[in-house]
């Protein structure tokens, strides 16, 4: 495997609209995830931290949904983001976006594309 990528999971793993998968992103510091969900068939991942405060969004394991599967939500403070976008669409960081990352599924498994992790 080239060194560009790093293996996230199974695609199995990630289901429709369903509890996403979270990863270490050691680049970004000790502490800091990211998490992939599967939206209309795609991945989508970004940095596990809200625009608004720097809080990780699902306060229960993986659970970025909200109710009507339409939009990742902040637990904290109920912002609302679009799963393919990461645009906030509601809440108190309107207009603001989540950090996207870049994945790609091949093999039955989904990776990490590692330039995408912008250091700040
Ligand atoms: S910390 Fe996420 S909406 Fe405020």
């Amino acid at each position: 495997m080239a060194d560009n990528k790093r293996l996230i999971c199974k695609s199995g793993e990630l289901q429709e609209k369903a509890l996403g998968v979270r990863f270490g992103l050691p680049e970004l510091g000790e502490r800091v995830t990211g998490f992939v969900v599967r939206y209309n068939g795609t991945p989508y991942a970004y940095v596990n931290r809200c625009a608004h405060v720097f809080v990780e969004l699902d306060w229960q394991e993986g659970d970025f949904f909200d109710l009507t599967r339409h939009y990742l939500i902040c637990a904290t403070h109920g912002a609302h983001y679009q799963p393919q976008t990461g645009y906030c669409v509601m809440g108190p960081c309107k207009g603001r976006s989540l950090e996207a990352l870049k994945v790609i599924e091949q093999d039955n498994a989904i990776y990490l594309i590692l330039e995408s992790i912008k250091h700040v």
